[in-house]
């Protein structure tokens, strides 16, 4: 595995044509890397030539700067996984690099980013579409997978890579899980055991239907604290606090 640790770097190589005729398949991500992650490598791998990841911690998606230092960080057992599933690349900018202008350019989806997530992650979707703008322009891949558990991420990717007519195709890879049913999420490396425990029931009451209202009842009587339920897109999307952790899921209705 290659590891390239600047936008320069890998436009170097992009034009010393080491990649020129070669699909490429790319997996951003934010690091603390989980099975979903590894999911979406193999597809990258077996629909492509060669297959880049990106670990980049893009902190202007962090609306709360606690949670951004809390996020968990595992960089050298990323690495380890990356290279026993056989990525061909590791793409490591630092946050000079990717944003050399500090973050004074940036994209901005005017509906469906403020609804779902959005209403209580103001700025979120700006950070995201910005970098993900960003790692899109420089990798200069044939197709990117992004998991569905954060579908209104995807849709919304997937709405700015036509509206601004980029080549790379948006590719969604379906929400992969625990045993035990929950969505698999860095974050749930967050959770304390007890927390770890009741997690699961998020995903079987948001699947077991209902109202909204009902469904928002019964995730608090289960002990979680309801943020959204809400339907859209075909799916039921939901958010809820465990303790100081947030976790989100979705189902399709
Ligand atoms: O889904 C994520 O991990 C991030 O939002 C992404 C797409 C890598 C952008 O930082």
């Amino acid at each position: 595995m290659r590891i390239i640790r600047s936008a320069k770097a890998w436009l170097r190589l992009r034009k010393g044509g080491a990649l020129r005729e070669r699909s490429l398949g790319f997996v951003p991500t934010m690091g603390a890397l989980h099975e979903g992650h590894l999911s979406l490598l193999r597809r990258a791998k077996r629909e492509n030539d060669a297959a880049v990841v990106s670990i980049f911690l893009n902190p202007t998606q962090f609306n709360d700067k606690k949670d951004l230092l809390k996020y968990p960080k595992t960089l050298r057992a990323d690495m380890r996984a990356l290279e026993a599933e056989g990525a061909d690349f590791l793409f490591l900018p630092d946050y000079r690099g990717m944003y050399p202008d500090g973050y004074r350019y940036r994209v901005s989806e005017t509906g469906e980013s403020s609804l779902l997530c959005g209403a209580f992650r103001p700025g979120h979707f700006d950070g995201v579409l910005t970098v993900v703008m960003k790692l899109l322009n420089i990798v200069g891949a044939s197709r990117a997978y992004f998991g569905e558990k954060d579908y209104q991420q995807y849709e919304l990717i997937k709405g700015m890579a036509a509206a601004f007519f980029m080549a790379t195709r948006i590719v969604p890879c379906s929400i992969v899980r625990e045993p035990d049913g929950l969505a698999m999420s860095s974050r749930n490396a967050l959770l304390t055991s007890a927390q770890r425990r009741l997690a699961p029931s998020f995903g079987r009451i948001l699947s077991a239907g209902g109202t909204p209202g009902a469904i928002k009842r019964r995730l608090s009587a289960a002990g979680l604290e309801p943020e959204y339920v809400e339907e859209r897109w075909g799916r039921r999307f939901g958010a809820v606090k465990l303790g100081r952790t947030r976790l989100i899921d979705n189902v399709k209705i």
